[in-house]
């Protein structure tokens, strides 16, 4: 099939930015979209014009680097899948695609698709983790879990912290992806001695970085290429209730 791509070029962070059009021709079902892009950019270079900067390092979605907006979705229309795991059969012959990097004031463009998401980085470091003497690992049945808690701690440690929740959303809230976070080490007996202070630090964090506040809209985990769900929001903000009520200062 032949495509055009409309795709959104940005030289810095002062640059102001705009949509270029770039056809396409000969393109696979099978292709996938980055595939796609990897032939544009081996033109581009080809002609002397500077390539699209596009970020990826897997292609199996599991880094969480390649998320742009497809045709004003984030990830593309598939739904379920990242950028890179997306294939040109879900386009057809002629069509008009539109590529964007993602759109919100925390993830600032570096160049054309790519955006600093540092953000997010800084938030995990507020209280992203657990703290445990490392040494032998322990026997498997030293401390029992039950197998709903082990489930859904899993569920929620899919998150790859690729920003399509940020992106979708009207506020630009990365509420999904700290909840993720709260949830899958707050659901573990491992993750209960900083519950209340971890949940408080990512809280202030993801405000101090500019992050608006969830207002339940769901574009969040409708765009989600691992299927996060709503409730981690919620247990994210009971978490952070439940710290207040018993006292924690934030840090
Ligand atoms: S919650 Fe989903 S959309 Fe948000 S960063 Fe994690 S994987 Fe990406
Ligand atoms: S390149 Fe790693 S998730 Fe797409």
């Amino acid at each position: 099939m032949n495509i055009t791509l409309r795709v959104w070029r940005q030289s810095g962070k002062k640059d102001k930015g705009r949509m270029v059009s770039y056809d396409v021709e000969d393109v696979s079902g099978d292709m996938s979209f980055l595939e796609v892009l990897d032939v544009l950019n081996e033109r581009l270079t080809l002609t002397g014009e500077d390539p699209i900067a596009f970020d990826h390092d897997c292609r199996e979605g599991i880094c969480g680097a390649c998320g742009v907006v497809i045709n004003g979705v984030a990830h593309g229309p598939q739904g379920g899948v990242t950028t890179c795991q997306l294939h040109m059969r879900s386009f057809a012959d002629g069509d008009v695609i539109d590529v964007e990097p993602w759109r919100a004031e925390p993830f600032p463009v570096i160049k054309d698709l790519i955006v600093d998401r540092d953000a997010f980085d800084r938030i995990i470091q507020s209280g992203g983790y657990i703290s445990v003497s490392t040494g032998a690992a322990p026997d498997a049945h030293a401390m029992p879990i039950p197998k709903t808690d082990s489930d859904h701690a899993f569920d929620a440690a899919m998150c790859i912290g690729c920003g399509a929740c940020v992106a979708a959303c009207p506020n630009g809230s990365a509420a999904l992806f700290v909840g993720a976070k709260i949830t899958h080490l707050g659901d573990l007996p491992q993750g209960q001695p900083e519950r209340d202070s971890r949940a408080l630090s990512m809280s202030h964090q993801h405000d101090a970085e500019g992050f608006g506040g969830c207002t339940q809209i769901g574009e969040c985990t409708a765009v989600c290429p691992k299927d996060i769900q709503l409730d981690v929001i919620s247990r994210f903000h009971e978490d952070v209730l439940g710290a207040l009520w018993r006292g924690e200062g934030l840090r």
